[in-house]
């Protein structure tokens, strides 16, 4: 198998448009832009390849330290989407934007209160975001080797903050100290986020005052003198074919390990948001990689269950981390966005195309159960597959030995109990459970798996049997008892577990895992 890497920057790229609060196919609407712009300005193949990947990865590193913004100015999504707009070196923009979002942060607060944050807020700025916009750019690096990215483009988003007059930050670089490709990503960008904002004819207006400030006069200059051929079709969405054509060449593709690799950087980015999910989608990985193998998935099964895994919380971008730390419950529009997370996922993950959609399905329903009772589709047993159902049960045994901020972490044993009683409540697959906890080191206990329900082990029995295809006479003389006592024990355990139909009981059978049981016991 061999994928092309620009699938991965365009997942990358949506997931960091979530997090940075900009609008649908910003880093995308950017890339055509800037690759635009730098044919317009005689650029060669090298330096478009750079500049294509500077504004698909530009935010990629945003991720880090997102707690620590939350902490000190509250929903960073919605600080980052103010700031999109703004001309950072214009300080008086700059202060009121933060001004606001204390304000949004203390709504409630008195005016004394209010006004003492604020003050304190201006006087830590800098000693709080200077760090957090370093890191930012470090991470990003850090990434781009990671999915393979060669030095010459890694550089680059070292100075993703930085302007032609200064102003910028970490490190104020100025001039031709910041990257020709930088310099023009940066504009390509305003301009996106301009246009989406204020519209054309304001939008050229911001750019021509920020000549000689943000940008570089000569650059701004050739921009407006070609701004409607460059912006043009860009106010709507871009699809991924558009993307993978302006790729300049060589197109880089992966091979399976380095798709590996890859999706592990992903779950690293992900998880590197808050503190207290570092590392959770390696261990919900290593879980179900684990779990798959005892269950003996087939080998293309397990590569996209092991991905999904390190995958599956991509779409919790979408949401502020500030939601996460606050202790209390969510709001109900919060958790309605919370929920919407799994979509979030498989829309990035998408175009990943081939594996990549066994990918993206796996994670849609990392969240769903059985019984209809997850979300966000409401989905049901028939459509979870085995991998679906190791990947829930990995994802909740995880996640529950983990501290939130709302809740204490419990520990395995309590874990493993929750998961047999949801198995046991046909939450979650009974089997799947199993494989996990027994992946996890916990002692196996497959008689109350065995027997949800509260069916009796002799109508599990029954069960097994007729699910398998046998006539109740064909269980009948298999058990040695007789037909009427078997039809007996069908007309019980049809009534215990909800069913009116053998096909129906067959299918309640597979979801608990019961033929599977049946034939491994043999
Ligand atoms: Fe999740």
């Amino acid at each position: 198998m061999a994928v092309r890497r620009a699938d991965f920057l365009m997942a990358l790229a949506y997931a960091t448009d979530l997090a940075t609060g900009h609008a649908r196919d910003f880093a995308l609407r950017s890339c055509v832009l800037a690759v635009r712009f730098a044919q317009t300005a005689g650029l060669d193949q090298n330096m478009q390849r750079k500049v294509y990947h500077q504004a698909l990865l530009r935010y990629i590193g945003c991720n880090a330290d997102t707690h620590l913004l939350a902490a000190a100015w509250g929903d960073e999504i919605a600080l980052r989407r103010e700031l999109h707009h703004i001309d950072m070196g214009n300080r008086e923009q700059f202060v009121q934007t933060f001004i606001r979002a204390i304000t949004r942060k203390l709504a409630g607060a008195s005016p004394e209160e209010l006004a003492k944050a604020i003050e304190r807020g201006l006087a830590e700025g800098a000693q709080v975001n200077i760090p957090i916009l370093s890191g930012h750019c470090e991470v990003a690096q850090r990434i781009a080797e990671r999915i393979g990215l060669p030095e010459d483009i890694r550089e680059n988003l070292g100075q993703i903050y930085e302007r032609w007059d200064g102003k910028g930050l970490p490190r104020g670089l100025s001039g031709e100290a910041v990257k020709f490709p930088v310099r023009l990503v940066t504009l390509a960008q305003d301009a996106i986020a301009l246009l989406d904002q204020v519209g054309f004819e304001a939008m050229k207006s911001r750019i021509a005052e920020r000549a000689g400030g943000a940008y570089e006069t000569e650059l701004a200059e050739l921009f407006l003198g070609h701004s409607e051929k460059l912006m043009s079709g860009l106010d709507g969405p871009v699809d991924r074919e558009t993307i993978l054509a302006i790729e300049p060449l060589p197109h880089a593709m992966l091979d399976e390990t380095e798709c590996e690799q890859a999706y592990l950087a992903i779950a690293d980015m992900i998880d590197m948001r808050m503190p207290f999910t570092f590392g959770h989608s390696r261990a919900v990985a290593a879980l179900a990689d684990a779990a798959g193998k005892r269950m003996g998935l087939p080998a293309a099964d397990m590569r996209a269950l092991r991905w999904a895994a390190y995958t599956h919380d991509i779409g919790e971008l979408a949401i502020p981390v500030s939601i996460w730390m606050r202790a209390g419950t969510l709001t109900e529009r919060e958790t309605d966005a919370a929920h919407l997370h799994p979509y979030h996922g498989e829309r990035a993950l998408l175009p990943l195309g081939g594996d990549g959609r066994s990918v993206a399905a796996l994670v849609l329903r990392h969240h769903e159960r059985l019984d209809g009772t997850g979300y966000h589709r409401y989905a049901k047993a028939s459509d979870l597959s085995p991998a679906a159902r190791i990947l829930a049960a990995a994802e909740a045994f995880q996640t529950a030995r983990e501290a939130r901020p709302y809740r204490p972490g419990v520990s395995d044993a309590a874990a493993a109990s929750r998961l047999r009683a949801d198995a046991r409540e046909g939450r979650l697959c009974a089997e799947a459970v199993e494989a996990v906890l027994a992946s996890a080191g916990q002692p196996a206990r497959r008689n109350t798996a065995d027997r949800p329900s509260g069916l009796t082990p002799r109508e599990v029995e029954v069960l097994r049997l007729i699910a398998a295809g046998h006539t109740a006479k064909e269980a009948a003389r298999q058990l040695d008892i007789a037909p009427k006592t078997a039809d007996n024990h069908i007309q019980s355990l049809y009534s215990k577990i909800g069913v009116t139909t053998r096909a129906a009981a067959a299918l309640y059978a597979l979801e608990r895992g019961l033929v599977q049981e049946r034939f491994s016991a043999a």
